[in-house]
């Protein structure tokens, strides 16, 4: 079905209303789920060639401490041995768990329910040793990229040397399966994720990661194979969804060249056909079809910044924190003490990482105007009394911000809260209750330091460039990225919180402009381990493989 351009705004609130979960009723999902029927959380390309990628990204010696002077990092050269470390760090499998007899894999970036929705492709366009230029796909369960093509080595670009591509689709069933229409914003949001979880890795290796504003959707897809119909004759198609130019040199990118890469994809040699992932697809969700292509980004239109005054971050209070650790431990809290109150420090130091800037990563990979403002449920951090908070993360007025807002919030300024750091108190009250009641009354919410609302404010332009929506929650997606480290950091956990009562979360705060909507929520505490789960190592079936090298 085709959407006509001018009803691309009134089909994007149409979904948003129709996914959103209410006390009364959650949005369409499937009535009853078989989890024995859950799709594969691995695609393969039979057929494809594979390149086995190196693992030991425990030996980078990048301190967390050292994203706040990155000119500190070592820079590691572009090797397909440090391409190992970066997906290793990135998207790689980060442990198993197993309970009883079931047995799942978990990975460095988080997905919600775990189903990992994302796939992730790299281009490259200069032979790196050992690696043909072309296009690949990345598998988790391998650690491997197969090669979906082989350019033609006349067309091999030398503009760009020190630098590849890195590209995101989405497989939405992965996430329909078991969400039903609510899955295209867990698919954004995993997006925003899996972003900031690039950043983060690349930034281990000294690399800097740009985001491709100018390119559009159709691009992405030619460019990655994804509108091969012959190699998805039998299998799930997927969305496209972003592509980042990553330096493996501390300056800018250079801009990418797609004409370039167009000719050697289309002279290129294919090989490999998609793996279908669900034999027995139960439901159909046509809605999330229909708000795909109505945010499908159709042009390169250009997008200004807001962000006038980089503001350095500063280095975590923790003692010299080895980053490639961190990103390899960060895990989802099921639950937590309801006793531990995080430290005022490290309360400071996640508003801060949180701020917009373009000075430290993975924020710095932000390009488009900061949309979202987070309120905070503040149960247990040092010298906070308990109640609600905000953040004002955008450039508006606040005055302007206040006005949305239940009017018997107070925003006074928080005392002794360094002055680059926008934090006002709203509200005292201890609202645990409301935090759990408000999150489909998950216990994480009220049982934790704090939980925080993440609220977007949808752009005026939505209409001409609807795939703002998507950037939406791939912001949002990026902050919850952003707190699962710094609680990592801090001795403490972070989960996302997808699952939430959207619009008596609205009524609580006072918000009646349907402009002003929550994404997403996050929460952080001391987490309570579940001593029956069994945690083993990530790769123990790939021991005796040898890298290629
Ligand atoms: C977008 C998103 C939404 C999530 N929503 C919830 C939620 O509502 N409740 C919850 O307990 N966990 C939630 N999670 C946590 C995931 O279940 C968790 O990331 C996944 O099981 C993988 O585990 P890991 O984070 O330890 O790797 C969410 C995670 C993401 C990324």
């Amino acid at each position: 079905m085709s959407v006509s351009k001018p009803g691309r705004d009134a089909v994007v609130l149409d979904y948003h209303r129709q996914s959103k979960h209410h006390l009364s009723h959650y949005a369409d999902g499937p009535g009853t789920l078989d989890w024995d029927a859950q799709p594969n959380p691995f695609r393969h390309f039979e057929g494809a060639q594979r390149v086995n990628l190196a693992l030991g990204a425990d030996g980078l010696s990048t301190t967390y401490q050292q994203l706040s002077t990155p000119d500190t990092i070592v820079v590691r050269p572009l090797t397909l041995e440090n391409i190992g470390l970066f997906f290793e760090l990135s998207f790689a499998i980060s442990a198993w768990k197993q309970f009883g007899t079931a047995r799942w894999s978990l990975r460095c970036n988080p997905s919600s329910g775990n189903l990992h929705p994302t796939e992730v492709y790299l281009l490259a366009q200069q032979n790196i040793a050992g690696l043909a230029a072309g296009v690949y796909h990345y598998c988790s369960d391998e650690h491997a990229l197969e090669q979906r093509c082989r350019f033609a080595s006349d067309d091999i670009a030398t503009q760009a040397i020190g630098q590849f591509h890195l590209a995101l689709s989405s497989i939405a069933w992965r996430e329909a399966w078991k969400y039903g229409v609510r899955a295209f914003r867990y698919c954004q949001l995993d997006v925003g994720h899996a972003l900031a979880a690039m950043r983060y890795a690349a930034a281990c290796l000294g690399w800097r990661v740009t985001l491709d504003v100018a390119i559009t959707d159709r691009e992405i897809s030619q460019l990655l194979g994804i509108e091969r119909k012959q190699d998805f004759i039998h299998a799930e198609r997927e969305t496209p969804e972003l592509l980042c130019t990553i330096s493996a040199q501390n300056i800018e990118a250079m801009p990418i060249n797609v004409e370039a890469l167009k000719t050697s994809v289309s002279s290129g040699e294919w090989s490999g056909l998609a793996n279908r992932i669900d034999p027995k697809p139960m439901y159909q969700w046509p809605v999330i079809d229909v708000i795909t292509q109505a945010t499908e980004k159709t042009a390169s239109d250009c997008i200004v910044s807001d962000i006038k005054k980089p503001t350095p971050l500063s280095p975590h209070p923790g003692t010299e924190l080895q980053l490639s650790l961190l990103l390899q431990r960060r895990r989802s809290a099921q639950a937590y003490d309801g006793q531990t109150a995080m430290s005022r420090t490290d309360f400071l130091h996640l508003l801060e990482a949180l701020a917009p800037s373009r000075d430290h990563a993975p924020l710095d990979t932000w390009p488009t105007a900061v949309q979202i403002n987070l309120v905070f449920f503040i149960h247990r951090v040092e010298g906070l009394s308990p109640g609600l908070y905000a953040l004002v993360r955008t450039e508006i007025d606040k005055a302007d911000i206040q006005t949305k807002f239940n009017e018997k919030f107070t925003w006074d300024r928080v005392s002794g809260c360094p002055e680059a750091i926008p934090f006002y108190h709203l509200v005292s009250a201890n609202a645990q209750t409301a935090a759990k009641r408000l999150a489909c009354q998950q216990d994480i919410a009220g049982q934790s330091a704090f939980s925080v609302a993440m609220l977007a404010n949808f752009p005026e332009n939505l209409n001409m460039q609807p795939w703002l929506y998507r950037r939406l929650y791939w912001e949002a997606g990026m902050l919850g990225q952003v707190m699962y480290i710094e609680a990592e950091a801090s001795g403490l956990r972070g989960t996302g919180i997808g699952c939430f009562f959207d619009d008596a979360l609205h009524e609580l705060l006072g918000l009646q402009n349907e402009r002003t909507q929550c994404l997403y929520q996050f929460t952080v505490g001391s987490p309570v381990q579940d001593g029956r789960i069994l945690q083993l190592p990530p790769y123990e079936h790939l021991s005796d493989r040898t890298p290629q090298s």
